[in-house]
């Protein structure tokens, strides 16, 4: 590749470090635009791969001085990126002095200010902004960290591991020593100085050591604190009961701030997590947010483990970490919540935007192959298709096999940087499991296809199934492998009962489909069964069954698994929407998806569905992005016009039901399950009804006084309904919540979903308001990111003008924060899939893009791949 970004990097070219750093002793000043930063380090040749030259990572440095062994150094070469130490020892001490500007650091990467609080973030490569250093996750040192500040400003003063020094300085200044005594990569480096409110605990682990538990808010944020360190405490127990794994520090400490640009950060005993992932009260947040602050919580805290203890050798390997922990994340809040419930979230994700990525131009495997800007691959590939990968090893071994895995990984490896080859070694070690096929899943990229047929033979009273594999090209990939793909099933009678296929000439319900093509065939049946495939989603690919609209929702009433159900669901509405996809309006839902609707309602109200949170899932018809995966090019306005016409069917064939539905049950605004379940079904009610201007008077009174997921249920409701009644209901939020920062992103995030030709002008005008700031990670995806992902009817207008929306504001952010562009700038990606209008739409605002002078390298990456070819 040419640009003028340098070279891609590759995974094939991996060399060990020529250097080791042991250890390193950081002396931090803090100032706004002078942070001075003394570095101290014991240098160590790979004796097996060494070098005279030492080459360190550093960003946006001013270099102040270098010492070798105690003496200035001077046979040095500095660029923008690098250091070079020329014939340095093969062991020595090296200093280094250098300055750097936190103020105007909005990257939001190395060292930076969160409204007034001193924090970094070092993933992945962000050390290098603080200190001139070896970068890289596979050198790993024991870190001494002194932290030097105003001391009415900043009184705290935290860093990893334990605090063994603090006191005072001259001129009201004071500072505090930290030592690590766990070796770690500098990714996993954190600084905080900043005034907090502090929520103090403890948890006693399995051994009965007593660790401290800290979580810092924003002065007046207490209130905010209780629920993540709930969280914590239980994500500290589940690790010990179902994976055997138990905290290793004396503290564990977790920071909330308001800028940032991911979720949260797994630094070694000091989390930092971005405030909307964190705080939480009853009042302000919705159940979506305590359920993911819980999910958030526990997955950093899992990290320490996985990750922390054992890390990556490389940022390639990322899955290693990633994919491992979102799974033990998704079964915490599994074990913890409904089972069947986290499935439809974490399918939804894969079959909304994993199989999208997939089928653009930023299509990779779960381990990348080459990588130019590393901030770009903690994608929904990495983190979420890694996971299920993860998943189906699970499936494939069982719970204990897994665990006797997991075991044997962490004893193998604790204290090292290592390879997604390394784990699945443990795991086929352990197992004595044969992963050469298996293992495939991280190198291929793709959506794999399976295509089913079955037979039915009453004579021999034989049912055969014929699955087959189908691998199409992708982006970065043009030919690709059979994979092992796992196929759990279940076969049901007329009666709507389980077979047991024992019985049946098949020893296991989990079905290993290996070969291009494979027959399974089950003896002694006596009628055609129902066949439920891929039950809980047991691989991540499409599957292509023409199964009857019947047998569908045989399934939807029958299946043991309510995720299959929902499932199968799924595949009833999004087979009708196809079926009636050239009918636009006039679409008409079949009769049978209509009658099982109110079937469901019916036993609803009868309190024979056990689960009102599944029975909300159960109501919803496919996402925009769900439909679009089935079509190469998406037919964008025929989606819309066909799923907005059997919106308005269910809700005028159900409006009795749906009616009495919001009539009996009435929300006690408790955070029970069950609760939460019962909102999760008046807010779906609720969004049936707004359409057909029934209950009106509940949806506003949901909207004034209901919890805060009934209130933003019933704007949401009205405002996809076009009520006229929407706009007043904004103004009136607004009004009632303009204190609060986080809620107000959720006003935000309304405001993005209007219709209507006046809403680019709405949103644009947005930009105007005083909680709005580009500078705002939260802000921007509040606003524009959720324009451009959630409301694809005004993204994809006609005339271009959501696109260019989406352009000006990925301009401005290239120069502000090219991570946070870089993220936003997905839907544009995708410009290939539309009509030749859209296309052309499209394809200007990212050639717009590529001829800007400092285009960084997050964009380049893009922008390049998806204009190529
Ligand atoms: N490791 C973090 C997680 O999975 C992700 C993360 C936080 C991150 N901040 C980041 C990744 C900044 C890249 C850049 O929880
Ligand atoms: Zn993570």
């Amino acid at each position: 590749m040419t640009s003028q970004h340098g070279n891609a990097k590759y995974l094939k070219d991996y060399q060990p470090p020529h250097f080791f750093i042991d250890t390193l002793t950081l002396d931090v000043d803090l100032q706004p635009t002078q942070t001075t930063v003394y570095a101290r380090s014991e240098v160590r040749s790979n004796g097996a791969n060494p070098a005279n030259d030492l080459v360190l990572d550093g960003i946006d440095l001013t270099l102040k001085e270098v010492k070798v062994d105690g003496h200035t150094f001077t046979n040095y070469d500095i660029n923008d990126e690098q250091l070079l130490l020329r014939d340095v020892p093969q062991h020595f001490v090296l200093e280094i002095t250098t300055a750097c500007s936190p103020q105007t650091n909005s990257s939001l990467e190395g060292l930076y200010l969160s409204d007034g609080a001193y924090c970094t973030q070092c993933e992945a490569e962000g050390f290098r902004k603080i200190t001139y250093f070896l970068d890289r996750p596979d050198v790993m040192a024991e870190y001494e960290v002194t932290i030097k500040a105003d001391k009415a400003q900043f009184p705290y003063l935290l860093s990893n591991g334990n605090k063994i020094a603090s006191g005072d300085l001259a001129d009201g200044r004071h500072f505090a020593t930290w030592h690590d005594p766990f070796k770690k990569p500098s990714y996993l480096f954190a600084l905080v100085a900043g005034d907090f409110d502090v929520l103090r605990d403890s948890y006693t682990t399995v051994s009965g050591r007593e660790v401290a538990l800290e979580l810092y808010v924003d002065k007046g944020n207490l209130s905010k604190a209780p629920h993540a360190m709930a969280s914590l405490k239980r994500a500290m127990q589940w690790d010990e009961q179902r994976f055997n794994l138990e905290y290793d520090l004396d503290v564990y400490m977790i920071v909330a701030v308001d800028f940032f640009n991911m979720g949260a950060m797994e630094n070694k005993g000091l989390n930092v997590f971005n405030s909307k992932c964190v705080l939480a009260n009853e009042e302000t947040s919705t159940d979506r947010d305590f359920h993911l602050i819980e999910s958030i919580v526990g997955h950093e805290y899992f990290h320490n483990w996985t990750g922390n203890r054992v890390t990556c050798r490389d940022w390639f390997q990322l899955s290693l970490k990633e994919g491992l922990t979102v799974f033990r994340d998704q079964e915490f809040s599994s074990d913890l919540g409904s089972r069947a419930l986290n499935r439809i979230d974490a399918v939804k994700v894969m079959r909304t935007h994993q199989f999208a990525e997939d089928a653009g131009p930023m299509a990779h495997p779960i381990r990348p192959e080459k990588v130019l800007e590393m901030n770009n691959f903690y994608t929904v590939t990495v983190y979420d298709k890694g996971a299920e990968v993860i998943r189906m090893l699970h499936t494939l071994l069982g719970e204990q096999g897994f665990q006797k895995g997991m075991q044997c990984y962490i004893e193998r490896h604790d204290g090292q940087a290592v390879t997604c080859d390394d784990f699945i070694s443990a795991m086929s070690d352990a197992n004595g499991f044969d992963a050469s096929q298996f293992k495939r899943w991280y190198s291929q990229s793709g959506t794999p296809q399976v295509h089913v047929q079955e037979q039915f033979d009453a004579q021999q009273q034989q049912y055969v199934l014929t699955l087959s594999q189908h691998h199409s090209p992708t982006a970065d990939q043009p030919s690709k492998d059979n994979l092992l793909i796992p196929v759990a099933i279940e076969l049901l009678d007329s009666q709507g009962k389980a077979l047991s296929l024992n019985a049946h000439g098949v020893a296991d319900n989990v079905l290993q489909l290996h070969q291009s093509e494979q027959q399974f065939v089950f003896d002694n049946i006596t009628e055609r069964p129902v066949a439920v495939l891929f039950e809980d989603f047991s691989a991540p690919v499409k599957v292509q069954f023409e199964q009857s609209l019947n047998d569908q929702l045989h399934i939807v009433r029958h299946a043991s698994s309510d995720f299959s159900r929902w499932d199968a669901q799924q595949s009833a509405l999004s087979g009708c929407i196809l079926d009636e996809l050239g009918r636009g309006e006039k679409a008409q839902l079949d009769e049978a998806v209509l009658a099982t609707l109110s079937d469901l309602l019916n036993a609803a109200l009868a309190g024979q569905e056990h689960d009102l949170a599944l029975v909300a899932e159960l109501l919803q018809l496919p996402s925009f992005d769900t439909l679009s995966a089935h079509f190469e090019q998406v037919p964008v306005d025929a989606i819309t016009a066909v799923t907005e016409a059997f919106a308005q069917q269910i809700a005028e064939h159900l409006q009795v039901l749906l009616s009495e539905v919001v009539t009996q049950l009435s929300d006690d605004k408790q955070q029970s399950q069950q609760s939460v379940a019962k909102r999760a079904l008046l807010a779906t009610c609720m969004g049936y009804l707004a359409r057909v201007d029934t209950q009106l008077e509940f949806i506003e009174t949901q909207a004034h006084q209901g919890s805060m997921t009934l209130s933003l249920a019933a704007i949401k409701a009205l405002i996809l309904a076009q009520h006229p009644r929407s706009s007043a209901m904004l103004d009136e939020f607004a009004a009632r919540w303009q204190h609060d920062t986080l809620v107000m992103d959720k006003w935000f995030n309304l405001q993005a979903l209007r219709k209507g030709s006046d809403s680019f002008a709405n949103l644009t005008r947005l930009y105007q308001h005083p909680h709005f700031s580009w500078r705002n990670p939260n802000r921007v995806r509040a606003l524009i990111g959720a324009f451009a992902m959630s409301n694809p009817t005004q993204f994809h207008a006609k005339d271009g003008q959501g696109y260019a929306l989406l352009g000006d504001a990925l301009v401005k952010l290239n120069d502000i924060n090219p991570q946070n562009a870089s993220r936003l700038i997905t839907p544009l990606l995708a410009w290939r899939r539309f009509d030749s209008t859209r296309q052309q739409l499209m394809k200007e605002q990212l050639e717009r893009l590529k001829v800007l002078p400092k285009l960084s390298k997050d964009l380049f990456e893009k922008v390049d791949k998806a204009l190529s070819e």
